[in-house]
């Protein structure tokens, strides 16, 4: 038996990197997934492929900083696939371009709206898994571009997004020590530098991608699909007494 067997997922982000990869492992585990992102042919893109491979899928347009369309997401997949036990809260952008406001609008207010709306409603249902990813940023400051290149940066690097990515740490913790109770548990992830289309920037020449891994024991950077997997874990019953947990997965970046 696979171990999201007649469970329905919204995955948040869901039509790039560690958001398509989550969908699809969820897909493979039997999770019907229901595929949001503010860029809506990239998730329908993400539900082509898990309706390829014989799996259940739906996709819709979100832009997690409306809270009402966050909440009529919840409503829009138990609709259309019959039901929600899980919701990974994971769209973000990074520190990079955006400006304060608009990174603490994606990677918190955006993770709040889905706690708002989907703890108690997962509660009401009989219980449910929330996942919200956050980030090495969560727990320690990060080493910026500029001083990967040798340069001392003009501006504290990386503030919103590691400001953004400590409250998401923050909000888990209090979901799950609020919902614990009726049935609910709420975890985030942590992931170390990933490949994805978020830090193609930064991986663009050889000694950015250098400077990157050598920041990680492991030597390399994560793929999208080990933190897919730790998403699963956390989603099934393997993770049945695990609540308020911050799950690294970094290679050892935090380590030291
Ligand atoms: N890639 C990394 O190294 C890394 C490391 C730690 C944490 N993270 C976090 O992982 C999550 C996923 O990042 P990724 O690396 O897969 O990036 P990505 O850029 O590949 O994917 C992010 C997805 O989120 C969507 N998105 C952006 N703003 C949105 C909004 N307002 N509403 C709905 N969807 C929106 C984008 O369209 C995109 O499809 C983010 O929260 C990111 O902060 C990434």
């Amino acid at each position: 038996m696979t171990r999201l067997e007649n469970r329905v997922a919204l995955v948040t982000g869901a039509g790039s990197g560690i958001g398509r990869a989550s969908s699809l492992a969820f897909a493979v585990e039997g999770a019907a997934v229901m595929c949001a992102d503010i860029d809506e042919a990239a998730a329908q893109d993400t539900a082509a492929q898990i309706a390829e491979s014989g799996g259940t899928s739906a996709a819709l347009k979100l832009d997690v900083t409306d809270d009402e369309a966050v909440g009529a997401s919840l409503a829009a997949t138990i609709d259309e696939l019959g039901g929600l036990d899980v919701l990974f809260n994971n769209a973000g952008i990074g520190g990079g371009e955006a400006g304060w406001e608009q990174v603490l609008a994606v990677n918190l207010s955006g993770v709040y709206y889905g706690l708002k709306h989907a703890a108690p409603l997962l509660a009401e249902r009989g219980g449910g898994v929330i996942i919200n990813t956050s980030s090495i940023a969560g727990l320690v400051g990060l080493v910026g571009a500029a001083a990967a290149a040798g340069e001392m940066p003009d501006e504290p690097p990386g503030g919103a997004y590691v400001a953004s990515k400590h409250g998401v740490v923050g909000l888990t913790r209090q979901f799950a020590v609020s919902y614990g109770r009726r049935g609910v548990r709420v975890n985030c992830i942590n992931p170390g530098y990933v490949e994805t289309p978020m830090t193609a920037g930064l991986r663009e020449n050889e000694q950015g991608r250098e400077f990157l891994s050598s920041l990680h024991p492991m030597g390399r950077l994560g793929q999208p699909e080990e933190i897919a997997g730790a998403a699963v874990f956390l989603a099934s019953d393997d993770a049945s007494f695990i609540n308020g947990h911050t799950l690294v997965v970094d290679g050892g970046y935090t380590a030291r």
